[in-house]
């Protein structure tokens, strides 16, 4: 009888092992056109209690859930086939199991799978699955399929001797429920929840694959990043992958660029930073160099978001950039006419103007330079023909000797070139000639007036 049993299972259940691994669990033994043996998993008390109690003909019988079958006693089988005596037994329908000699229980095991009870005392009682080879499980727990290559464990979970190991916040026989998936992701239609095995969490997937499930306003949208593309990252949180010289600011990539020497952020307004290297400040949106005075690098650092230079001493911001300080225009205490300020080292001093000389070198402050008489101290006007020196305060000037005249009227007068006056006489002498020439015709006049008169 096991034998037979045993074999019934092995020949008739095994084909309906063959479960996909997403169709899992409901394997049943009962014939497709037979409702009467469709029993579910759950079999409520009363029905239990008060229908389906079959009477045998042998009316001494009563067996709820099952039928009064009458076979031949044990042992009483003659060695010729005969049976020396019978008995009546209440043989329960598939997926309950005996619990007393009149009454079967539903085993509450798995679909097509049988069960033994044993009862110690009226209610307490225990129960074991008669689980099918391919499964485990039993006693009081439901038969589950075994995990294996044909079966394999879903969402990451491991298949530990035929028992899937889940990973957090999966379960099922093989950890094929996402515990969040129950309630997230809504508007299924258009959103897929996934098991995230990396961060053992759930992902919303918009089933178009160009749109971004957004969490917060739980709906799929397009990409919003504008010079970039859309990336996921982390849990539930999508950025931008924005494209050279742009950074993302509220989902949207904006232009950022701070030039090589430096790197641009946003502020939490929106507004651009730019993060310079050492010896380098942001100015005009770029980091630009601070400069080198002396063969050093000038330092320099940022002052209300706009370049500031340390300057050298002499030397000061002007938009960023150090420049000579112009102390001689606030404060010029030179002589004006011998003397020019000058900034030296970033301290005044005076200098003699061109032409004026100091007794020594040093020269104080409002004191005046000698004027250098030129004339005295080298011959200027020499290369000059026909010119002599004249000294003036602070230059010279080469004027022509007399009878002689400037020849170029334009030039500097310390370039003065002379010319004769010998063609000025030319014009003088004609007019001599002609007087010459009337006085002579007068004198003939009169003297030939005196002949005839
Ligand atoms: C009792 O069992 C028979 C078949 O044996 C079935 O047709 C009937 O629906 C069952 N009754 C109830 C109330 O479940
Ligand atoms: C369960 O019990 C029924 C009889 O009630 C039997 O026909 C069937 O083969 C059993 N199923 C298994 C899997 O042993
Ligand atoms: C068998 O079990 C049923 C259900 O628990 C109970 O109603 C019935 O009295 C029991 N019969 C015997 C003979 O113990
Ligand atoms: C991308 O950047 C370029 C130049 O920076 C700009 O002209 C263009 O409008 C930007 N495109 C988008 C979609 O923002
Ligand atoms: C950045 O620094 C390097 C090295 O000092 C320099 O050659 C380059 O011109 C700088 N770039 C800009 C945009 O200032
Ligand atoms: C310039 O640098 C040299 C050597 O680094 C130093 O000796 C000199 O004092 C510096 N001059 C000024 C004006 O800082």
């Amino acid at each position: 009888m096991n034998f037979c049993v045993s074999l019934f299972v092995v020949l008739c259940c095994v084909p309906f092992f063959e479960a996909t691994a997403s169709d899992v669990g409901p394997v049943s033994f009962v014939p497709q056109d037979s409702k009467a043996l469709d029993y579910g998993l759950i079999v409520h008390e009363d029905q239990l209690l008060n229908e389906n109690v079959s009477h045998a003909a042998d009316s001494k019988c009563t067996c709820t859930d099952g039928r009064c079958v009458t076979r031949c006693r044990k042992s009483s089988w003659t060695t010729e086939g005969g049976c020396m005596g019978t008995e009546t037994v209440c043989e329960c329908n598939p997926e309950y199991g005996l619990f007393n000699s009149t009454s079967c229980k539903a085993c509450e095991c798995g679909r097509g799978i049988n069960c033994t009870f044993m009862v110690l005392s009226g209610e307490v009682f225990s129960k074991k699955c008669l689980c099918p080879e391919g499964y485990h499980g039993g006693d009081s727990y439901p038969c589950e399929l075994n995990c294996d290559d044909d079966h394999p464990c879903q969402n990451g979970g491991t298949c530990n001797a035929g028992t899937c190991m889940c990973k957090r916040g999966t379960s099922g026989v093989f950890c094929e429920e996402v515990f969040w998936c129950k309630s997230q992701c809504k508007n299924r239609l258009t959103v897929d929840c996934v098991y995230n095995q990396e961060q053992e969490y759930f992902d919303c997937i918009c089933k178009d694959s160009s749109l971004l499930y957004d969490y917060r306003e739980e709906i799929c949208k397009p990409c919003q990043c504008g010079n970039g593309t859309c990336k996921y990252v982390g849990i539930h949180d999508w950025h931008c992958d924005c494209a050279p010289g742009h950074k993302e600011f509220e989902g949207k990539c904006k232009p950022c660029e701070c030039s090589e020497n430096g790197t641009c952020e946003f502020d939490g307004k929106g507004l651009k930073v730019c993060k310079c290297k050492p010896g380098y400040a942001p100015r005009i949106g770029i980091c630009q160099r601070c400069g080198v005075h002396n063969g050093t690098e000038i330092e320099c650092g940022t002052e209300k978001n706009t370049k500031s230079c340390r300057c050298p001493k002499g030397q000061q911001d002007v938009n960023g950039v150090c420049e000579d300080v112009d102390m001689c225009k606030d404060s010029d205490p030179c002589h004006h006419l011998s003397t020019k300020c000058v900034v030296i080292d970033g301290e005044i001093a005076c200098q003699c103007r061109p032409g004026y000389v100091a007794k020594d070198n040093r020269i104080e402050p409002g004191q005046p330079c000698e004027d250098l008489d030129e004339c005295v101290h080298s011959d200027e006007c020499s290369k000059n023909k026909d010119t002599k020196c004249v000294n003036l305060p602070g230059s010279y000037k080469c004027e022509c000797l007399p009878g002689y005249e400037p020849e170029n009227m334009k030039a500097d007068t310390r370039d003065t070139q002379c010319k004769g006056h010998k063609d000025a006489w030319m014009p003088a002498g004609v007019v001599l000639a002609v007087v010459i020439a009337l006085l002579a015709v007068g004198v003939a006049v009169i003297a030939i007036k005196a002949r005839r008169g």
